[in-house]
């Protein structure tokens, strides 16, 4: 028995499209944040097929029927050690009440590291974010604290995450503000490949995102908090073209996401640095110095009183807890 904690991460350059859709291999590498205040603990317990004739799967204390994806981990890990054990895994999110920010690469990387843990597998950070990718591309990151790297590499052993900057010694913070947690979106894998399959963008954003990770990299080791707030707003609006611009368009704005936008705006023209990233959802996170979060947040609650607002720092990487 294995139990981990990990947390969600944000991406800043971000993943949209697998130019392998069972590898989980993306076309762009994408760098995220894992910020500190929403995570998964999941712990895995492996019994003998007489003990235990298949999966089973608690979210929140509840019997749920296996997911593909949580399977998918699982098989991975048990071909790794050639066990033929069946596994109990039990999950619950960490996120504020009504926050509904959960996500799936806090959950698939709490999976890979419990897991590989309770199945014997000696793994390497690299090795731990290989097996997340399984599950889920963007948990591939969570596997690392702070500012970290997916290289979109080419074959399933060379597609994983890496850190940029573990500990991260200047002030930047991300606000996450709750707009719909109820919204039925269309999920990030159909979104993506929507975009990928009709979207005549989609090449352009490919290159364009691979240019924004080197830029990305020389923002982050320059502490230079504006820069990367104006480089993840401009990647999240080059991802979102490609949904607007898809057969059919679709799109994960919300009215009010628009409507915290050109507030977000306002605020910049006020004086304040303030950058909007968004993700397969209508809730946006927004990016500052952390002095300046406060703030913000005030200025926001004005104009929105009944969002709900979290603010976020860098987060830990992926950890085994008792
Ligand atoms: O890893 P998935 O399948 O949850 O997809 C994540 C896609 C985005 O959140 C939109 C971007 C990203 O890089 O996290």
């Amino acid at each position: 028995m294995a139990k981990a904690r990990a947390y969600t991460n944000i991406a800043l350059i971000k993943y949209w499209g697998k130019k392998d859709t069972q590898l989980t291999l993306p076309y762009n590498n994408s760098i995220s944040l894992t910020l500190d205040q929403f995570y998964t603990e999941t712990e895995v317990t492996f019994f003998d097929p007489q003990q235990l004739a298949h999966d089973q799967f608690f979210f929140d204390d509840q019997p749920l029927p296996m997911s593909t994806k949580v399977q998918r981990v699982l098989d991975y890990v048990r071909h790794q050690t050639g066990s033929q054990q069946n596994a109990v895994v039990k999950t619950r999110n960490f996120v504020p009440t009504t926050a509904g920010l959960a996500s799936s690469a806090s959950a698939f990387a709490a999976l890979a590291l419990a897991a590989s843990q309770a199945a014997d597998l000696a793994c390497t950070p690299k090795e731990l974010s290989i097996i997340a990718r399984h599950g889920s591309g963007s948990a591939s990151r969570s596997i690392f604290g702070g500012f970290v790297e997916w290289e979109a590499g080419r074959s399933d052993t060379t597609s994983y995450a890496k850190p940029l900057m573990s500990k991260v010694d200047f002030p930047i913070s991300v606000i996450a503000i709750l707009i719909n947690h109820k919204q039925k979106a269309i999920s990030s894998t159909q979104g993506m490949q929507n975009s990928v399959s009709t979207s005549p963008y989609y090449s352009q954003w490919v290159k364009s995102s691979q240019k924004a990770v080197t830029l990305m990299k020389q923002a982050i080791q320059a502490k230079d908090i504006p820069q990367i707030g104006r480089l993840a707003e401009h990647n999240a609006m080059m991802m979102h073209a490609t949904t607007l611009s898809a057969q059919p368009p679709f799109t994960y704005f919300a009215p009010q996401t628009i409507a915290v936008w050109q507030e977000i705006q306002a605020i910049r023209r006020k004086g304040l640095s303030c950058y909007l990233t968004l993700d397969a959802g209508p809730n946006p996170k927004l990016i500052c110095a952390k002095h300046d979060a406060a703030k913000i947040v005030a200025v926001l609650k004005q104009k929105f009183p009944k969002l709900h607002y979290v603010i976020c720092h860098p987060g830990p990487s992926a950890q085994l807890i008792s």
